[in-house]
């Protein structure tokens, strides 16, 4: 009887270890009805646009329309179809069909309307506009990592930035957008999360996604690397950039300013990656029509907390960054906010005249504690935030807001006669 027993144990167990190791399935199971969708910046955004999104099998087609957003009633039947392609992935229990659509030949500095997917289940129409042809004002935002509970804690982040600067020309992520695998939910959720997050938002700002290091973790072994898998299907960036990187380093010019993305993970990891990386931003640097240059990545070059240090994104790249004086860097990882000015030679920058700045930032809920390092002037932990960046001219004016949208950090750079930055307060807004 005992052995029965015994027996009946082992069977047991055996049939709910493997029930354990079968794969979860992931909340977000895709349907005929298109969702993700994603507008992401191409590299002319001033005559294209791209845009991403995920369905079932059962899709066969990948159309999208578009038709000019014009002052009337949208005639919908007159808009344009655009084919574009589609890839499947297997995988967190599903099979899901991620479409991509590159809308060219647009009109610089124009309204567009657009819908994707066919028949019944097209959805809704959203609407965007071209860049302008040459330098014009403008504002993008800028969010730090938002990664764990982009519903709980992030989603009010990006709805204030939306509801407070409608007009921005992008949005830059840069990096950890989600967390790869170190909780409990599935890589597709996490995204599910994060679209969900986003919303419509991500459907009429165009997305410009740098990846962290959540972005390579491998979601059934922590200590092993993998790109993530829904990175290059999800999203539909450039692929100008060094050979091997594309969607994942890459530029683009927006109206006087020069945008340079790049994989600071893949940078730590492999030093033929790095000098890669290195010659092609040089590349970027040394002929650059722009008259600011904006260079966005996760790892910061200047960390808020002395053990973490990224030594090896330093070496590589603020040799370029002072040497053509790079304007702004943006970048996360570290979940706190700070700002400093460190010139060449290593000392901290008080005073008129600005060196680079640079910028660390956080959008989601998970929190560090801050070093009082002392490259940052201004610094903050335990606040969500978002950034707005207007660039007008010779004035480049900078915002940082939290969550409940408060004015946090502010500054403006203007640039000079002799090719140099002084920075200074933004103008006070005036109100009768
Ligand atoms: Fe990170
Ligand atoms: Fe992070």
């Amino acid at each position: 009887m005992k052995s029965v027993l015994n027996a009946l144990l082992s069977a047991l167990i055996l049939i709910s270890f493997q029930a354990g190791a079968q794969e979860r399935i992931t909340r977000y199971v895709p349907t005929a009805k298109p969702d993700r969708i994603i507008l992401n910046i191409t590299a002319d955004p001033v005559t294209t646009m791209a845009v991403t999104w995920r369905t079932d099998t059962t899709v066969t087609e990948t159309v999208a329309r578009l038709c000019r957003n014009i002052a009337g009633v949208l005639m919908a039947d007159s808009a344009l179809a655009v084919t574009g392609r589609s890839e499947d992935i297997t995988a967190d229990g599903v099979t899901a069909r991620f479409h991509s659509v590159i809308f060219t030949g647009l009109i610089p500095g124009t309204g567009y309307a657009y819908s994707v997917g066919s028949g019944a289940e097209a959805s809704e129409w959203f609407t965007f506009r071209t860049a302008e042809a040459g330098a014009a004002p403008f504002s993008f935002l800028w969010f730090g990592d938002s990664q764990v509970g982009p519903v709980s804690s992030y989603a009010r982040v990006i709805r204030q930035a939306y509801r407070s600067v409608p007009g921005a020309a992008f949005m830059i992520f840069t990096g950890d957008l989600i967390d790869g695998g170190y909780n409990s939910k599935t890589l597709d959720e996490e995204w599910g999360d994060w679209h969900r997050a986003a919303g419509f938002i991500a459907s009429e700002v165009p997305v410009v996604a740098t990846p962290g290091n959540h972005e390579y973790y491998n979601p059934q072994d922590r200590q092993k690397r993998e790109f993530n898998r829904y990175w290059r299907p999800g999203f539909t960036l450039p692929e100008n950039g060094p050979a091997g990187l594309e969607e994942t380093d890459y530029s683009f010019d927006y109206q006087d300013v020069r945008f340079i993305i790049v994989s600071s993970d893949q940078m730590l990891r492999d030093e033929a990656i790095a000098r890669h990386q290195t010659e092609w931003v040089e590349s970027l640097l040394k002929d650059n029509p722009c008259k600011w240059t904006v260079m966005a990545f996760h790892h910061p070059v200047f960390s808020t907390a002395a053990r973490r240090d990224n030594k090896i994104v330093r070496e590589n790249l603020k040799p370029l960054i002072d040497r053509y004086s790079v304007d702004l860097v943006l970048n996360g990882h570290d979940h706190t906010y700070a700002r400093g000015i460190m010139k060449p030679d290593g000392v901290v920058q008080r005073g008129r005249v600005a060196g680079t700045v640079y910028l660390v930032s956080v959008s989601g809920s998970k929190q560090y504690r801050q070093d009082a390092e002392p490259w940052w002037e201004t610094g903050y932990t335990n606040t969500q935030f978002w950034q707005k960046i207007t660039v007008d001219g010779n004035r480049l004016i900078y915002k940082a807001f939290d969550a409940s949208g408060s004015l946090a950090d502010q500054f403006m750079l203007i640039r000079m006669k002799n090719g140099s930055n002084r920075i200074g307060m933004p103008p006070a807004v005036r109100t009768k």
